[in-house]
This record gives structure tokens, sequence and C-alpha cells, in this order.
């Protein structure tokens, strides 16, 4: 296959200079163009986008200064090398933070052009491939990558895809471990931001005194112990999503400055002066109440109103039972492949006590469970021994309730009619459903995955309303 050759655009009201770069960079196997002033280059750049523009300074009718901002408004991802005398060096070094990629003090060294120009073409190259990347990513783990079976989950996935198209900040509500980052990402990956960065920031784990800079960068010597500039996340997010997750975490002093980047669009360095303006999308996350918390005053309204455009509610795992055996089959799928061992399935009665269990940890308790069992199991399919303690003294509730093994066929006596067999079956699961649940039957219906409805209807058929109907 043939690449093209780069292209690069050489600019000098200079002749010879022209001429003599033109030279060395065909034979570095560039396509070169060149123009003699600001005008022409911004003319000859847009019939055809180089990759590195050479740019001299100070030339007739348009300066060179004017001319790379024309040039990076057509594409931002040119790289402009500026060519300047020695007294006009400050003006470069200037020009560096509009965007240009680099300069030289004429005379040069044509060598320093040499490698100058093959650096600015490898970063291009690097830049394309992230981008190829992140479009991959994005196939990866937009909103197909939330697996469910559940209803409620299917819309969630639905409204994920629908508003990831648009730009709105969106904030995710929902317990630990129940796919709020997942959830997040799919937001960025499904959003024509996706070939920008998804840059996250958990502002539970960074200490409150660095969370400013953290967000926002510092200039040199703001505080003890700022040795350098740093870029902050925002600044990393630019034209991407930056993912504030636990934001119910952040102090009030923090929360002004984050509702006026909101608002304004625009923040400073901790330490710095001029505003730096910003496109970014904001995606929050929390696992805490945060209208309550806007009722005690932890957590300012104006805020919570900016970040709570659009919100998204994760459903604990508890409440979509279906979604334990999908999830399980798809973290054993993952985990054998990453531990190279083979594991066919699971065991009835394992699967059964993962179907009995609560998941107060929610997806991410079941995916560990399975991670341990799959480390754990020396058989062919999963055993009830291979899951955590917590899994088995959940069965033996279930054991105490009554039920030994809801999968197990001992005892029964082939001959007698099927229906009376599922009935006396159904009753022993639900009693021990019923038990497990403190009684109430709302929550026996979910952890069931059943109506209520159906579940009283079941009740008053094998007579167990009565005893066991506590509410
Ligand atoms: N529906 C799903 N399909 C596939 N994987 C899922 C699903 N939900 C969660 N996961 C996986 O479970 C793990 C936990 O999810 P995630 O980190 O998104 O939860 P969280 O709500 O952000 O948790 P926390 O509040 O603890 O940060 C991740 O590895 C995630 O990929
Ligand atoms: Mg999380």
């Amino acid at each position: 296959m043939s690449v093209p050759a780069p292209a690069v655009l050489i600019v000098d009201d200079d002749e010879a200079i022209r001429r003599m770069l033109a030279a060395v960079l065909t034979k570095e196997g560039c396509a070169v163009t060149e123009a003699g002033d600001g005008v022409e280059a911004t003319e000859a750049f847009r019939r055809r986008h180089a990759d590195v523009v050479l740019m001299d300074i100070r030339m007739p009718h348009m300066n060179g200064l004017d001319a790379m901002k024309a040039i990076l408004e057509v594409d931002r991802g040119a790289a402009v090398i500026l060519m300047t005398a020695f007294a006009e060096v400050g003006t470069a070094v200037k020009a560096m933070r509009d965007g240009a990629f680099d300069y030289v003090i004429k005379p040069f060294d044509i060598e320093e052009i040499r490698v100058l120009v093959r650096r600015a073409l490898e970063i291009r190259t690097m830049r394309a491939d992230i981008v190829s990347l992140r479009r991959e990513l994005s196939e990866r783990y937009g909103a197909e990558g939330i697996l469910t079976d559940n209803p409620r989950m299917m819309e969630l996935r639905a409204t994920v895809a629908k508003v990831a198209r648009s730009n709105a900040t969106v904030l995710i509500q929902g317990e630990s471990g129940t796919g709020k980052e997942l959830v997040a990402a799919a937001v960025h990956y499904g959003s024509p931001r996706a070939t920008g960065p998804f840059v996250k920031v958990n502002c539970a784990a960074i200490p409150e005194g660095l969370l400013e800079s953290e967000f926002f960068g510092h200039e040199k010597g703001a505080f003890t112990g700022a040795v350098g500039r740093r870029r902050g996340r925002f600044e990393q997010a630019e034209h991407g999503t930056l993912f504030l997750d636990e934001i119910g975490e952040i102090s009030t002093g923090l929360q002004v400055k984050l509702l006026r980047v909101l608002q304004e669009r625009e923040f400073e360095r901790v330490g710095g002066s001029s505003p730096i303006k910003t496109d970014v999308r904001i995606v929050a996350a929390t696992n805490r109440d945060l209208e309550s918390m806007v009722k005690t005053g932890t957590f300012r309204q104006d805020l919570f109103f900016r970040l709570n455009v659009v919100t998204l509610k994760t459903i604990p795992l508890r409440e979509r039972p279906e979604d334990i055996r999908l999830l399980a089959a798809h973290f054993l799928e993952r985990f054998t492949a990453q531990n190279d061992v083979v594991i066919r399935g699971f065991d009835p009665a394992a699967m059964e006590s993962m179907l009995a269990y609560p998941w107060p940890g929610n997806v991410r308790e079941l995916a560990n469970a399975v991670e341990r069992a799959v480390v754990m199991s020396t058989s062919s399919v999963i055993l009830p021994e291979d899951l955590p303690d917590s899994l088995r003294a959940e069965r033996n509730a279930l054991a105490a309730a009554g039920v030994e093994s809801l999968a197990d066929l001992d005892g029964v006596e082939i001959g007698r009619p099927l229906r009376e067999l599922v009935g006396e079956f159904e009753t022993r699961v639900i009693r021990a459903a019923l038990a497990h649940n403190g009684g109430n039957r709302a929550r026996t219906a979910i952890a069931l995955g059943i109506s209520r409805r159906a579940l009283l209807y079941k009740l008053q058929e094998y007579g167990l309303g009565a005893r066991e109907g506590a509410e």
C-alpha cells in the first residue's frame, strides 16, 4: 500500500529561502507547495491542506502570525513551524500559545528544519492513530456495551444512546457498582466527541486541597510544590468529555468554582490570571442522594440544576434478577479467557445461590465473585464452594427456610401429575423467597422475577396468603 507523500507548505517572501527549503524537503519525500506571503499561504492551504507549514513571520500583505491563525481555523491539526529573526523571537514564543508547533531562528541550520518536520509528521501520525483507536473504542464502549435483559435497563440504554448525541450535561445517579462509569463512557463514546479524550476525575480520591489544581491546573510556583506549570483535567478533556465521579464529595468552595466554569465556559489555572476558554462536556456521577444534600445545604442547588440537565438512574442488581444470569455468563467468559482456563458454566446449585443473593455491591460484586470463582475452581463448572462465603450464607438461609436445593429432584415421586409436582415446587420456592425477604411481597415478587399481581395470585392458589402475607 502506498502512503501519500506528506504535504508541506513553505511560506516566505524570500524566494531563495523557499527554493532551498523546497529542494531539501522534496528530497525527504515531501510534496511541497510554496507561497510568497500570508494571503497566498491561506489560499494555498484552503486548496490543499498541508501536514506541515513552514512560515516566515515578517512578510508583506499578511504576516505569518495572522496567516497561521487563518490556517489553524481551517485545520487545527496542521503543524505550523515559524521562522523568525532573532530580534522577534519573543513574538514566536507567544505564538506557541496560539497553536504554533515550534519555531526556528534565522539563519537556521537545515538539519534543524529536517528534524522538526520529521517530528511534526510523527506527531501527526500518532494523532491519527489516537483518533482511529478512539473510534474503535467508541464501537466497543457505546451503549451496546451495557448488557441487560431487563426492560427498565433497556430503556436506560436507549436513553443513553439518545442523550449521547446531544451536548447536554448529564448526571448519573445510582448505587455503587451498578454501572455508572460504564454509562458515562457510553455517553462519551456514543457522542460526536468520541474521537476526543474521555477524562475521569474521582472527586473522592483526591485530597481537598489538591482538587482545584487537579481540575484547573496551576502555574509554576502557584503554591509550595508547584514546581512546573501543569494542565488540569479541564484542559486535558478539551473537545472531549470530563467525567466527574463521586461529585457529591466536593467541597462547597469548589462547587462555586465548578458552577462558574459551567456557566461561563472558562476557568483560570491556580495562580494564573488570564481565563482559559473550555469546550468540554460534563458527565457527573454519584451514589449519594444529591437532592437531599441540596435540602440539607451540603450541595449547592444552582450547581445541582446545572448538572442535572439530564439524569440517568442506574438500577440495583437485586431489582433486575434476570441480569444476574446474563452478567454471570458474561464475566465467566471474560475471566476464563483472561486466566486461560476452560469452565463450561455454573453448577445449578451455584447459580441458585447467586440468584438468591441480594448483591449489595451490585455488578461489581458479581464480577468479583465470578473472577474469584474462576481462580478457585478446579472443575469444569463453577461449584457453590467456589463462590464467596457471603453467597453460601445466603444459601444456608434458604436451606433453613426449607429449600435444600431448588433444582433438587431427590424425593420427587415420578408418576404423579406434573401440575401437582410443579405446584409443590413453586410453594417451596415462594415460601423460601418470602422468608428471605422478611415477608415483603413487593420484594419477593422482584426477587422471583414475577409481577406482584402474579405473586398474589399464587399465594392465594397455594393457600400461602394468610400465614406469610405480612407486608
Ligand atoms: N450492564 C452491564 N454490562 C456489562 N458490564 C457491566 C454492566 N454494569 C456494570 N458492569 C461492569 O461492572 C463493573 C462496575 O461498574 P461501574 O464501575 O460502571 O459501576 P459504578 O456504578 O461506577 O460503581 P462505583 O459507584 O463503585 O464507582 C465494571 O467493570 C463494569 O464494566
Ligand atoms: Mg464508578
